[in-house]
């Protein structure tokens, strides 16, 4: 049994959070210089003068159970067999390790479901319960402080051990735990033991979806804190947007274990990261006794500073300042030294608008996990400085640290490179929505967890929201929570969405939530809120347009609605990396695992896979369109000659970027030049077009907008925005430009097209590998359903008559030898929501390469392509970009289309006859290829080449989770009509 706590059991206990834990503080590191704490990263503490990094490879052993783990493996050396090693920081389910019973314990994916059976805080039979041993040692130079030891995260719950005895007992996965060990430590070589619990009544706090995981997951340390220490240096850094000036509180704690002895003082100054000082230091006596209790305000230095015309912080202009406190004693030595860097800035949620440093600002956001292929939970500042800059890259101005504190460096990066965050406090309730914010045994678990996480987090210019947590229902438990942040944090407002979700987005769950912001909401229903009247918090979005697989339809309908709509602000992308794990799957491949692929018997499938990034952080297509509507200016046409430029910034000019203009007729670049204007943040200049009307059809202009200097997440020159205006609509015309006469020796004429109603369904047109959730709970969408039912995914010419589509096709040879296909379907009202009306056919090995006048440059869909310019786009054949296999690589609007052999040159040519464009893809997969694969490793690429030639396509949607596509989007069933000529060179 372990020592101490193991006949207690706090693991089963809820209302239990922590034993001998250290109140949290911003993270801060005791300096003997301002020089020395000047030149401190925040992001690589581990060298911090007092501390010792207990990152490495530790002995480590997995028990069943916590009860099942014997004292001698705490309290004895760590040298038997059993005993293996693994990585701190890391997950013990990443790294192959086996109980004593020999089974293994892996990761596990559930979204909504527990992982074990309820009710809370019932626990399974197996709990595995990882202990962790290593060496410390307690340098003499220690002598006389106090021995602190840091974990900065364990999945669920820990306990420690220091030389065989009890030292502390914390809870939250996602939070850092700190204890003094002094009186267990001597002077050398000592001993540690840090067991952690998988499976806890805590976990019914931690439902997020996302993997089950176990183990020591965030950076450890050891640390020599003085006697007489700063414990503590909260800052409140305002921002006057009036008159420029900053104003700022710093508020500095001195404890430790003893009280301040008298005729000590803090100083506390103010400078730019250039080392100027920008006001007076402040010096004041440290509080030394408790001479009149009525009166005592505690062992704080309050120091206040008003600073004109300061360098607001804004992610526009992340401008920061240091702020150093010197703790003197009582012969006037400095101590020690501790920094922060802050930013100055003002919230403000006024007429149902969020403004920063008075002006309002949208949010370009996405949700961020912390999450790597390999490591799991671990990630390493150069993960999160990667994620920050793709995100940056991309025009995404702002994060939502789903579901929990992220690793505590995001905040430092996102304070550096300009991220407006919403910090969420580690707590989701989702299989118990309504009964554990009511249960006064987690009410502890609540506060601890919201108040633990403000603590730590509050010096951040760029938070600019708390978080409550995510679907937790609406409790007193939250109230409570609420209730701490309102009276230690007024700048900031408290976001939480079930609170209007349960409540109402008029009127409901203010007490908890100071903004509506809800999941998924349609469009209509965004619209319809910022028209009543009544609503008068801004909407803020904290998931949308859920990015699994195919996804992200309508992204453009929605920023059209927020951008005319009055109270609408943007908001959150549901998410921004897929979750998969480096696995060997089942196939015997290695690969990105989703759930079930390690043999979990109770999982979510591949809804893990949900990001507009790939793992590995390999962009998905829809990326571009994200970067489109997210893009900082816009063009747009007025009337028939003029461009509207839109600054959508809210603190700078347009002058950072080069803008471009390239007039395009019928896909040739035909003039080009550059536009050279200024418009001020949130206003819009009108000028006329920059070149001459031109008399041809199919004429478009092009804006395009280029970084003028190179920033840290990209090179100068990067594309930043792009706009295309039609200037000249396209006309019916004869092909023109036919490839002829027809030297190649191919005969087109064995080109057989076939129909095609179906397409390899995408996330949103169903679930494939998880029909149960859609059968059992009517998650997911339909259309893929219903195309089954009709058994379009088996249907091709010879049995499309049989489903009642009447398919007339016509094929008439020129003399050039080029080939003209008129295809007349009627979709008949059984079929109705169809993926795709069009044609497919196949060319034979060798075709690499394709070019085509359309949308490009990467694919697009009717309702994803307004980031896609009309154009003459060429590469080579697209890689399949989904965990699990789908429909891909359509290029939309396409007057011809092109597919070359690189080697030999030959080229076979679509035109688009009727209508004007046709929607095209080229790939090295058959939908029914796609469809029966489960995972990307599952595919074997054709050497030939598929080539669909589609009148109609449906649009992609978010169905997985959330509005399926928009009507004007879906196939209609009647009559099409459309003929395209194929030619070769
Ligand atoms: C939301 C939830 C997220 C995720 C998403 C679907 O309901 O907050 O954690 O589950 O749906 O991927
Ligand atoms: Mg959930």
């Amino acid at each position: 049994m372990l020592p101490a706590i193991g006949a207690i059991r706090p693991w089963t206990d809820p209302a239990i959070t922590s034993m001998g834990r250290l109140p949290m503080a911003p993270p801060t590191a005791a300096h003997s210089s301002i020089s020395d704490a000047r030149s401190a990263d925040p992001l690589d503490t581990a060298d911090a003068p007092w501390r010792t990094t207990l990152n490495g490879k530790w002995h480590f052993r997995l028990f069943d159970h916590p009860d099942n783990v014997p004292a001698a493996a705490v309290d004895k050396p760590p040298t038997a067999a059993a005993w293996t090693k693994v990585a701190v920081p890391g997950n013990w389910t990443m790294q192959d390790v086996v109980d004593q019973n020999g089974d293994t314990d892996r990761p596990q994916y559930t979204n909504v479901q527990m992982p074990f059976d309820g009710p809370p805080p019932h626990l399974p039979d197996r709990v595995p319960t990882g202990v962790y041993r290593r060496e410390i040692t307690v340098p003499k130079k220690w002598n006389g402080r106090r021995v602190v030891l840091h974990l900065g995260g364990a999945e669920s719950v820990h306990a420690v051990y220091v030389n065989g005895d009890f030292a502390g007992y914390g809870t939250d996965s996602r939070l850092a735990s700190e204890y003094d060990i002094t009186d267990h430590v001597t002077t050398g070589k000592n001993d540690l033991a840090v067991v952690v619990v998988k499976w806890s009544a805590h976990s019914y706090a931690e439902d997020q979806d996302q993997w089950w995981m176990g183990g020591l997951h965030r950076d450890c340390h050891l640390e020599a804190r003085a006697v007489t220490r700063i414990t503590s240096v909260n800052c409140d850094a305002a921002y006057n947007h009036i008159s420029g000036a900053g104003q700022l509180q710093v508020n500095t704690l001195v404890g430790g274990t003893e009280h301040p002895p008298k005729g000590w003082k803090v100083r506390t100054s103010i400078e730019t990261l250039a080392k100027k000082k920008v006001a007076k230091s402040v010096t004041r006596p440290v509080p030394h006794r408790f001479a009149a209790p009525m009166r005592f305000t505690g062992f704080h230095v309050d120091a206040s500073f008003d600073i004109d015309d300061v360098d607001p912080w804004s992610a526009e202009r992340p401008t920061r300042y240091r702020v150093l406190v010197e703790l003197i004693d009582a012969d006037g030595k400095v101590a020690e030294v501790h920094t922060q860097l802050v930013g100055f800035r003002s919230i403000e949620i006024r007429e149902r608008q969020f403004f920063v440093n008075g002006q309002p600002i949208w949010f370009f956001g996405v949700n961020r996990h912390d999450h790597h292929p390999e490591r799991g939970k671990a990630v390493t500042v150069d993960d999160i400085r990667d994620d920050l800059l793709a995100m940056r890259r991309h025009n995404i101005t702002a994060v939502r640290t789903s579901h929990y504190p992220n690793d505590p460096r995001l905040l430092d990066l996102c304070d550096e490179l300009g991220l407006y965050v919403i910090d969420e406090a580690n707590i989701e309730a989702h299989a118990y929505n309504t009964s554990l914010c009511d249960d006064p045994t987690f009410r502890n678990t609540w506060v601890d967890r919201v108040s633990r996480m403000v603590e730590r987090d509050r010096n951040h210019p760029s938070i600019v929201m708390w978080s409550l947590g995510n679907e937790a229902g609406h409790g007193a438990n939250h109230t409570a929570a609420a209730g701490f942040v309102r009276r230690t944090d007024p700048t900031r407002p408290l976001h939480y969405e079930p609170a209007s979700f349960h409540e109402g987005w008029i009127d409901g769950g203010r007490a908890s939530s100071d903004v509506v912001c809800p999941m998924y909401p349609t469009i209509a229903d965004i619209v319809a809120y910022g028209e009543n009247p009544d609503g008068d918090r801004p909407l803020i979005m904290c998931e949308y347009t859920h990015a699994m697989g195919n996804s992200n339809g309508s992204l453009a309908d929605y920023w059209d609605a927020i951008l005319a709509t009055p109270g609408l602000q943007g908001g959150f992308i549901w998410e921004w990396k897929d979750h998969g794990l480096t696995t060997t799957l089942p196939n015997g491949k290695k690969g990105y695992a989703y759930g079930g692929q390690f043999d979990e018997p109770i999982h979510d499938g591949n809804f893990v896979a949900d990001g507009i990034m790939s793992a590995d952080l390999t962009p998905h297509p829809a990326i571009r369109e994200v970067e489109w509507c997210y893009r900082p200016v816009a063009v747009e046409a007025v009337g028939k000659a003029k461009l509207k430029i839109i600054n959508r910034q809210s603190f700078r000019g347009v002058d950072w970027l080069d803008a471009r203009w390239q007039l395009i007729v019928a896909g040739e670049v035909v003039d080009s030049g550059t536009l050279d204007i200024e418009v001020a943040p949130h206003e819009s200049v009108t000028v006329g077009v920059p070149c001459a009307m031109p008399a041809e059809p199919d004429a478009h202009l092009s804006v395009c907008w280029t970084q003028k200097q190179a920033t840290e997440w990209a090179v100068a020159g990067h594309l930043v925005a792009w706009d295309q205006i039609e200037l000249r609509a396209p006309k019916k015309t004869k092909p023109a430009s036919a490839l002829s006469p027809s030297t190649g020796a191919r005969d087109l004429a064995k080109i057989e097209p076939q129909l095609s109603l179906f397409r390899a369904p995408t996330d949103n047109d169903g679930y494939k590998l998880m029909p149960k959730m859609t059968a059992e709970h009517g998650i997911g969408g339909h259309a893929y359903w219903n195309w089954l039912k009709a058994g379009l995914d088996a249907a091709d010419d010879s049995t499309s008559t049989k489903l009642g589509v009447d398919h007339e096709h016509t094929v008439t040879v020129a003399d050039d030898g080029s080939v003209t296909h008129r295809h007349r379907v009627v979709v008949p009202e059984a079929l109705d929501d169809l993926g795709r009306v069009g044609t497919q056919f196949e060319l034979p090995t060798g075709f690499d390469r394709v070019r085509w006048f359309g949308r490009g440059p990467g694919e697009n869909y009717p309702d994803r392509k307004s980031g896609s310019l009309l154009g003459t786009w060429e590469s080579g054949v697209d890689e399949q970009p989904y965990l699990v296999p789908q429909e891909f690589g359509l290029r939309t609007d396409c007057r011809w289309f092109e597919c070359v052999n690189s080697k030999t040159g030959e080229t076979v040519r679509i035109e688009a006859i009727t209508p004007i464009a046709l929607h095209i893809s080229a790939t090295r997969f058959t939908d029914a290829d796609l469809h029966a694969a489960g995972h990307a490793t599952d595919l074997t690429p054709c050497r030939t080449l598929i080539v669909k030639v589609d009148v109609a396509h449906r649009g992609v949607g978010t169905a997985s989770c959330g509005p399926d596509v928009l009507p004007q989007y879906e196939i209609p069933t009647g009559k099409y009509d459309w003929s395209y000529r194929i030619s070769t060179r």
